[in-house]
């Protein structure tokens, strides 16, 4: 293992670079500034390099507060030229993996930030994959790319691969405590990509190979949806029975040891649970082998926004009243409560296919001020009594806790909860049809 680098690593003059300042990378370079690195933020997005120079961030977890001190110290700063990778020590790549047209994995994005590496590799540089993909794509893809330098992996530089485990909105995790799983392509790669990490992250969890790092997320990832597919389905048999889910789910988790609960909602969303499992799929299939758990949960899964459709549509129904000119109002277009991404988020499924059968919908998002969907802008309305009250119908589809669900229940006619948002409301409780 290097001396120099752990040396640097140490003594804190190591310098830090990361490629791709999203979710996942901004949180991580602000880590290491606030650990004393002098950490280079490389992004091809030159309005997010803008921002962050001036101190401003666009992450909802990482407040402008923790940005600026380092922009101004010196400690952060952020370009779209790969140069600067010839005086770095370290690199981490934070880029997309999302899924082609076909439901693919479309690593792109990391081949193009591993072209930018390749081009200025020098010794002892220390590379780190972070971004979520199919076990091999490290040891496989990235690392012949890097020896074609005449480097020798190990000896001359370092690779790694290392899961991003952040959970964006979470108060009590963020990217310091939330423990480090480290896979190297040698050993010396796995000990000095551990001791980096050491330095700004609690704790560290090595693992014996980078696919065994790259398939550690992918299990995380999969026990997720496998579960959330599972409770959805529940929620499909409750409503056959006649049973309140939620009910059911709550009661169960009351025993103390092997049950785990779990929440059905509109269909899952974000950059990681709908995709990630699809890379593992994906690989299996290379190998002659289907994963039925990830098929069958992604199918439920995927089909959530046709059921909260159709159960709208029920419950419309009841009221005497067609979906055709209804107006429904729309709590909540973000995945997950109180953070502004929307991305793959079901709440935009919902809406597109209830207004393609004619409801007028309007919305409302503290953290999505527009959005657009159907190719038109739409903008958030501000949430009144007077506009609860025009409504046929309101569905709630982000629980964001900024809203005063006392006050929506009051107010609407009624209320379709596919979150269980209004579960603490007490008054008006026969207008709320749980999901
Ligand atoms: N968002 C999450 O909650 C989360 C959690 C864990 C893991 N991950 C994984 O981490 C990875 C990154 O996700 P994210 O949410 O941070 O994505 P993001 O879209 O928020 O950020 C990615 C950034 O990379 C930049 N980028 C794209 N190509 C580039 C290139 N060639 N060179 C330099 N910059 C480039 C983009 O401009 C963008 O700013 C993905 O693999 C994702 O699956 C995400």
């Amino acid at each position: 293992m290097s001396k120099n680098l752990e040396k640097k690593l140490k003594d804190r003059t190591a310098h830090i670079g990361v490629i791709g300042l999203g979710y996942v990378g901004l949180p991580l370079a602000v880590e290491f500034g606030e650990a004393g690195f002098h950490v280079t933020g490389l992004d091809i997005d030159k309005e997010k390099v803008k921002l962050i120079n001036a101190g401003k961030s666009y992450i909802d977890d990482i407040p402008d507060s923790r940005v600026a001190p380092l922009v101004k110290s010196g400690l952060l700063k952020a370009s779209d030229s790969p140069e600067h990778i010839r005086h770095l020590d370290t690199v981490s790549i934070c880029v997309p993996t999302p899924l082609s047209k076909t439901k693919d994995p479309d690593i792109s994005y990391i081949l193009a930030a591993v072209e930018w590496i390749k081009k200025y590799l020098h010794k002892d540089l220390l590379v780190i994959l972070e971004s979520t993909t199919y076990p091999g794509t490290t040891d496989e893809m990235i690392k012949p790319m890097l020896e074609e330098s005449g480097l020798k992996i190990g000896r001359d530089f370092y690779l790694a691969f290392s899961p991003e485990r952040v959970d964006p909105g979470n108060q009590k995790f963020m990217t310091k405590n939330t423990p480090r799983v480290v896979g190297g392509t040698t050993p010396a790669c796995t000990k000095i990509a551990a001791m980096f990490y050491e330095q700004a992250i609690n704790h560290v969890q090595p693992v014996s190979s980078t696919q065994a790092a790259e398939m550690v997320k992918l299990l995380e990832n999969t026990f997720r949806s496998v579960n959330i597919g599972l409770v959805n389905e529940v929620a499909l048999m409750c409503d056959r029975l006649g049973l309140n889910t939620w009910e059911i789910i709550d009661a169960a988790a009351s025993k103390p040891f092997g049950f785990m609960p779990f929440y059905p909602g509109p269909g899952l969303g974000g950059h990681c649970i709908p995709i990630d499992p699809h890379y593992l799929s994906w690989k299996l299939k290379s190998l002659n082998y289907y994963a039925r758990f990830i098929e069958l949960a992604g199918d439920i899964n995927s089909h959530m926004p046709e059921y909260v459709v159709d159960r709208t549509m029920r419950l419309l129904n009841d009221m005497g009243l067609p979906i055709r000119n209804s107006k429904i109002h729309v709590l909540g277009v973000a995945y997950k409560r109180d953070i502004q991404d929307v991305r793959e988020s079901p709440a935009l499924d919902v809406i597109k296919l209830l207004e393609e059968k004619g409801a007028k919908i309007t919305y409302t998002d503290p953290f999505v001020p527009h959005i657009k969907w159907n190719d038109a802008v739409h903008k958030s309305v501000n949430l009144t009594p007077a506009l609860l009250k025009k409504a046929n119908l309101v569905v709630i589809l982000t629980d964001h806790t900024t809203f005063n669900y006392d006050m929506i229940v009051q107010n609407a006619k009624a209320v379709f909860d596919t979150r269980n948002a209004t579960k603490k409301v007490r008054t008006g409780r026969q207008k709320i049809t749980l999901l």
